[in-house]
Order: C-alpha cells, then sequence, then structure tokens
C-alpha cells in the first residue's frame, strides 16, 4: 500500500540541518511526517516545488504589530498578513502597544485577539517595568510569551528601565533569555541638543555608537553578575559586534536586515526621516563591521524591528517623526538577494533566521525540517528578480524604504503547520495562527 500523506511538496531543494538537496516532503495533521523520496506516496494535496528551495519556516522574533491601541499604524491581521505574504512563518511580538504588554491580562488579551485570526504563528513579549519586575518570573511563562523585553534607553512608548539598579532586578527575576533595546539612556539624554531641526542626518550623532556601546558594556556586566542571558536586539557598530564576540557565553544578538543594507549619509539623503530608527543607521564602517559579526559567527538571530508608522507620522520635519520602518514582508527578499550577492550562505541564512530564533528562544518543533515538527516552510525561488514596490506591501501603513529596489531571490510559498497560507503572492487562507509554545514553559495537558 502506498503511504498517503495530507500534503506533498514534491521536487524540491530542502536546505536543512544535513545540508541541501531534493527531498519529498510528507505532512500530516500539520507536522512532518516524511523526508525523503515519497514518488510512490499518494496526498490529498500535492504541491508542485521543482526549482524551488524550501527553508524551515522563518521567525521574525522582532516586530511591532501596534495592537491594542495603535492600529491605525498595523494591527495583528495586517501585520501578520505582511508577514506571510513575505514568506514568515511566525513572529514575536513586542510589548510597546496602548497599553503596554506589562501584565497577564493583556497578554491574554493580545493572546486572544490574534488566536486564529493571525495569519502567522505568534508569541508577544512581556515588556519589564518597576512595578512588574517581581512578577517576571511568572510572567515570561505564561502562554504565547517570548520572554522578556527591556528598553534601557526610550524608543517609541513609555517603556525604560534605564538603571543598573532596575536591569539587575529584572535579571535576577527571570529565568529565561531577556531581550533587551541597548542604548544608554543617560547619553541619549545628554546629547539630545545635537539633533538638528530637519536633518535626519544628526539622528546617528545623537544616539551614537557610545550610547550603544556603554550600554551593551554595562548589560553583559549585570548578565555576568546574575548568571543570566541576554539577547541584545538589533546591534548596530562595529564596536558592539567586537565586545559581544568575547561574551557568547551570555549575551546572543540580532541584526536587522535594514542595519546589514542600508547606510549613513546615503540612507539619510535618499529616504530623509523614513530612514530614522531607533538605534539608528550609521556609515558604511558599522555595516561592514555587522557582516563581519555574522560572517564570524557572532550573530545570532535576524529579526526585522518592523515598525511601523504612518507616511504622515515620518513627514514631520526632524526630530518630530516617529522612529522606525516596515521590515517583515521585505525580511526574506531582502536577504535573499544578500545570498545571491555571496555574502551569506542559504544554509546561513537559515541559521539566522529560523534554527537560530529556535535555539535561542527554545521553541518547540519549529526551526527545523525534522519529522515530527511543525510543517511551516518558507519556499523561495532562488532566481526570481522582482523590484520591490510600495504597492506590494500590505503592511497597514503601505510603504517600505525599499520601494524601487531590485532584488534576485523571492518568497512564492508560506506553509504554516502544514496549510499553505500563501502562494505566487496570494493569501490562500483565511487566519489561522496559534501561539508558538516554548520548551522552558511547556504546560502540562489534562
Ligand atoms: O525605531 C524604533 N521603532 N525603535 C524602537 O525601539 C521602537 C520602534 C517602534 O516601536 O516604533
Ligand atoms: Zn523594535
Amino acid at each position: 500500500m502506498a503511504k498517503t500523506y495530507d500534503l506533498i511538496l514534491k521536487g524540491g531543494i530542502v536546505v536543512n540541518q544535513d545540508g541541501e538537496g531534493p527531498r519529498d516532503l510528507g505532512v500530516t495533521a500539520g507536522r512532518i511526517a516524511e523526508i525523503g523520496d515519497l514518488s510512490r506516496a499518494s496526498a490529498g494535496e500535492i504541491v508542485d516545488c521543482r526549482g524551488l528551495h524550501i527553508l524551515p519556516g522563518v521567525i521574525d522574533s522582532h516586530v511591532h504589530f501596534r495592537e491594542p491601541g495603535l492600529t491605525h499604524k498595523e494591527d495583528l491581521e495586517s501585520g501578520s498578513r505582511a508577514a506571510v505574504m513575505g514568506g514568515v512563518t511566525a513572529v514575536f511580538e513586542m510589548p510597546n502597544t496602548n497599553p503596554a504588554t506589562t501584565d497577564d491580562a493583556a497578554l491574554a488579551d493580545k493572546v486572544t485577539r490574534a488566536h486564529h485570526r493571525m495569519h502567522c504563528d505568534f508569541a508577544f513579549y512581556m515588556g519589564a517595568t518597576r512595578e512588574n519586575t517581581k512578577d517576571l518570573a511568572e510572567l515570561e511563562r505564561l502562554p504565547g510569551c517570548a520572554g522578556v523585553k527591556v528598553f534601557m534607553g526610550s524608543s517609541t512608548g513609555s517603556l525604560l528601565i534605564e538603571d543598573d539598579d532596575g536591569v539587575r532586578n529584572v535579571l535576577k527575576a527571570i529565568h529565561r533569555r531577556a531581550a533587551f533595546h541597548s542604548e544608554d539612556e543617560y547619553r541619549l539624554r545628554e546629547r539630545m541638543d545635537l539633533r538638528v531641526e530637519g536633518d535626519p542626518r544628526s539622528h546617528p550623532v545623537w544616539r551614537d555608537v557610545t550610547a550603544a556601546l556603554t550600554c551593551t558594556k554595562r548589560l553583559i556586566a549585570l548578565a555576568r553578575e546574575t548568571g543570566k542571558r541576554v539577547h541584545v536586539l538589533h546591534v548596530t557598530s562595529k564596536e558592539e559586534m567586537e565586545f559581544l564576540a568575547g561574551h557568547k557565553d551570555v549575551a546572543s544578538a540580532e541584526v536587522t536586515p535594514t542595519h546589514l543594507t542600508l547606510a549613513a549619509p546615503e540612507c539619510y539623503e535618499r529616504l530623509g526621516t523614513f530612514a530614522q530608527l531607533n538605534p539608528p543607521i550609521r556609515d558604511e564602517t558599522h555595516r561592514d563591521g555587522l557582516w563581519l559579526g555574522l560572517q564570524q559567527g557572532v550573530v545570532d538571530s535576524l529579526g526585522s524591528d518592523h515598525s511601523p508608522h504612518t507616511r504622515e507620522e515620518k513627514s514631520h520635519p526632524y526630530p518630530k517623526t516617529h522612529s522606525g520602518m516596515t521590515g517583515v514582508q521585505t525580511l526574506v527578499p531582502v536577504m535573499l538577494d544578500h545570498v545571491n550577492a555571496g555574502r551569506l550562505s542559504l544554509a546561513r541564512f537559515v541559521d539566522l533566521a529560523s534554527a537560530g530564533p529556535a535555539r535561542l528562544f527554545g521553541i518547540a518543533c519549529k526551526g527545523r525540517i525534522a519529522a515530527g515538527f511543525d510543517a511551516d516552510f518558507t519556499v523561495v525561488d532562488l532566481k526570481r528578480r522582482e523590484t520591490i514596490r510600495n504597492g506590494w506591501i500590505v503592511s497597514r501603513v503601505g510603504w517600505t524604504p525599499y520601494d524601487g529596489v531590485s532584488v534576485t531571490g523571492w518568497p512564492v510559498g508560506t506553509f504554516v503547520r502544514g496549510c499553505c497560507v500563501m502562494w505566487n503572492g496570494e493569501l490562500l487562507a483565511s487566519g489561522q495562527g496559534e501561539a508558538v509554545r516554548f520548551l522552558e514553559a511547556l504546560r502540562p495537558v489534562h
């Protein structure tokens, strides 16, 4: 009797922990059932993947989807639609919404809003405050929680713990790896006057390398003192990358496709305040430093830091403008273009975008193509040449810093737990997103 599956992805090149090669994938009940030659098997649905590469589902562990409270910019539905249109199968969403995600009720509210409405799987960070520090050990283990996020420098929203004592108390309280926005708040305050009205080129002058490096050094010292693991989000400088290379036992590092792709002053001259984000895009020396860190293995994960703001909010004269740009839909194409340009291998992309987040955050059954794992796949056409356009961006704000940029390499299919949610640019299913599960927070099933 021929074996039968719900779904077979046939004839693709699978990129996996055992390398890259032609393999069929059999899926049953949303999980990977078999990897190999399935030419004699049958299935309810067979997807022809000849000429395409099949990657483990891309996990974007850093997005801001703005719901509740700021839904004129984005909501969980629109943000996750952008994710799956761009080949992303799971996202971790940040706590600087309104209200901020700082207690169990706010987290449960997000999970309820997201369940079977988001198009991809999801988890939410718990924002750390002085008030909730004592409860974080419980909060970080709640269903749907990706862990704790700390803003050590202020950015969009009011979440902030800037001092060593405050951060030490958070680290003492928690058990999981926490994620940090690392810019020294004291230095940012001191240097406010360096912002030049109407000139976003002064953004990286104000929020300089020393602000980022000083904060990261303080953070690592605190991680050592407390014996805890920290994840440094959006590393932007050569110096931090060199420093972090010496502290890989306690620290993991994220870079964004934005900081790997754009550089000052060109980005500010071309995009003006639309290139403004925190921490800022710096010059070529730093971009090269980030690539070196990536190539040397110092970088553990990629996060898009998808931070939508409306065109109107981005169009005031600097510094009255909001910081941040879209990114979840362009993460895969922008990085595949870098793969095609020889800056990283496809295997390293998978390591950064799937295996990395799974390892750092202890995700259950995602991040690799293996029997028993969730059937999350990002199917890509490495040869397809496309021009990214604002019109393609489904994020509510409808713009990308890559408008008009041509790339080689394109996401053509997104599978979430065996369901084909996007194929060839078409959304094929209604929202079926579920909470990502974490090894450090598995719960007994009754
Ligand atoms: O540029 C940024 N925008 N950096 C952040 O840390 C927050 C984000 C946002 O939420 O807009
Ligand atoms: Zn962010």
